[in-house]
């Protein structure tokens, strides 16, 4: 689908780099040629994942232990990184979620959330914006959302807020670093399995409804459907999109908006019954 070295010479920062997604994302951009960066909490997993990576694609892969909610954490590991060479690519991908009742939050529990997701994404932009403005270089930045950044998410209210407040700086900075040449563009998935994301939203009570009923493709994304869509929008061939947040869902956001999906279900008889 890609031209073979498509990222070469692209040093690219994958926040949350170690496990899921962000593995998935980081394991197609260095088959296509790019140098990275993961960075995460745990060392230990972030240098398995490295290990892997590099091991299977040939590519050198770094790794900063890092927790994106400490600014100065993120500024620290940024100008450590710098030191060697730029970033040309940011991705903000690392994020907590976790499934409850809106109301029996602590405050603590919120900002477990916000503190990764909104603070951590707007630590790390900042870090990698400030340097590429000042010193004339352009950039790209992806974040990774979810649909509840377009559509909200009840029972996951903390993460569709945060989400969508990273929405909202992606359309921002468009604007006010384009004139500097730094893109920044998102992806919105919709359910895309990773034992992470299950272990916290998908315990086995909500396992049985049928696919067919919330995805109209009748099946998950798979991981490698999101790497490519996420590698077009950093490459040099996606340079004039920027604001932009691609959903990549199955058709899951247009479900319930298009009609009564509980039409979905009839049978032939039903139909039958109802033409004659
Ligand atoms: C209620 C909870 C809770 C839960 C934590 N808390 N989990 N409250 N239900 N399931 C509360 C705690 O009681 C505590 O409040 C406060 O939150 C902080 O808890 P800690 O465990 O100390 O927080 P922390 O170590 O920061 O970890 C919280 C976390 C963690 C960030 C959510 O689970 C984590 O690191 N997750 C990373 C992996 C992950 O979440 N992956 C899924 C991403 S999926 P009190 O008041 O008791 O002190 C994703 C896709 C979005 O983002 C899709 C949206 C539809």
């Amino acid at each position: 689908m890609f031209q073979p070295d498509l990222l070469r010479g692209k040093r690219i920062l994958v926040t949350g780099g170690g496990t899921g997604l962000g593995r998935a994302i980081s394991h197609r951009f260095a088959e296509l040629g790019a140098s990275l960066v993961l960075c995460g909490r745990r060392g230990e997993v972030l240098e398995s994942t490295a290990a892997a990576i590099a091991g299977e694609t040939g590519v050198p892969v770094e790794t900063a232990v890092c927790d994106v909610r400490s600014g100065e954490a993120v500024d620290a590991m940024v100008e450590r990184l710098w030191a060697t060479a730029p970033i040309d690519i940011l991705i903000n991908n690392a994020a907590g979620n976790f499934l409850a009742r809106t109301h029996l939050l602590s405050h603590r529990a919120v900002d477990a959330v916000l503190n990764t997701v909104l603070h951590g994404t707007a630590y790390c932009t900042i870090a990698c914006g400030k340097r590429w403005i000042e010193g004339g270089r352009p950039g790209t930045v992806l974040s990774v959302l979810t649909l509840s950044a377009l559509q909200g998410a009840p029972f996951t209210v903390p993460s569709a807020m945060a989400k969508a407040g990273v929405l909202a700086m992606t359309k921002s900075l468009a604007v006010e670093w384009g004139r500097h040449g730094i893109r920044l563009v998102a992806v919105a998935p919709g359910p895309f399995p990773t034992p992470g994301a299950w272990q916290q939203l998908m315990p086995e009570d909500r396992q049985t409804a049928p696919l067919a009923r919330s995805i109209p493709l009748g099946r998950y994304g798979e991981h490698a459907e999101l790497a490519n869509l996420c590698t077009f929008l950093v490459s040099d061939q996606a340079g004039y999109i920027t604001g932009e947040a691609v959903v990549i869902d199955g058709g899951k956001r247009h479900l319930g908006g298009a009609g009564p999906s509980d039409l979905l279900e009839w049978t032939d008889e039903q139909w039958g019954k109802l033409r004659s």
